[in-house]
């Protein structure tokens, strides 16, 4: 059942201290790929939740929200298109530029790749202080699409990243 995939993903994640620098936890998302009995359960707790929620197009995050959206996407058969960091998309891009930490990042989307009125679910593994999902929102926005969800395999409820987000927020699990 549900509690029970959540507890497999739970437990396949690794957790490394001090990386990629002092202070952080970092929380590694590919221990679940690397398991194939908690990416079955992680790719079903996904498309359970999403599949209600009568989505026309997933968006995924540079780079780890890549191997989160085409698991779901392909299951609800729906599109997958890719936000990139700034140079990697040909054609017309929409983009953003947002703070990290230390500095500055700029977000791409092909201009073609979400329409107007468009219900989109975006999706990436983590989400810490909420900045890179913030500039996600603003992006599939300014291309007239709705954001139905923002869905986010970990949350690091201590940084306080959901309160930044002007949509509505679900995480499979929480680190307080
Ligand atoms: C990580 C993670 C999220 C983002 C969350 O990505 O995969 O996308 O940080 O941080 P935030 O909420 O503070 O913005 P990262 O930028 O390290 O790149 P990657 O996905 O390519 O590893
Ligand atoms: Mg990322």
């Amino acid at each position: 059942d549900r509690d029970e995939k959540l507890q497999i993903v739970r437990s396949a994640v690794k957790t490394y201290k001090h990386f990629p620098k002092q202070g952080i936890i970092y929380k590694d998302i590919f221990g679940v790929f690397q398991n194939v009995a908690a990416m079955r359960a992680l790719k079903d707790l996904l498309v359970e939740h999403a599949s209600s929620l009568n989505i026309d197009v997933i968006v995924g995050l540079d780079s780890r929200g890549f191997l989160v959206g085409p698991l779901i996407a392909v299951e609800l058969g729906k599109p997958f298109v890719p936000i990139r960091k700034k140079g990697k998309l040909p054609g017309d891009v929409a983009e953003k530029t947002f703070s990290l930490e230390y500095g500055e990042a700029t977000f791409e989307v092909q201009t073609e790749s979400i329409s107007k009125d468009n219900r989109v679910l975006i999706v990436d593994d983590l989400l810490a202080t909420g900045g890179s999902m913030a500039a996600a929102i603003e992006l599939v926005k300014s291309l007239e699409g709705e954001v139905v969800e923002c869905l986010i395999i970990m949350e690091l409820v201590y940084l306080g990243g959901r309160s930044k987000l002007q949509a509505p927020v679900y995480s499979l699990i929480e680190y307080d």
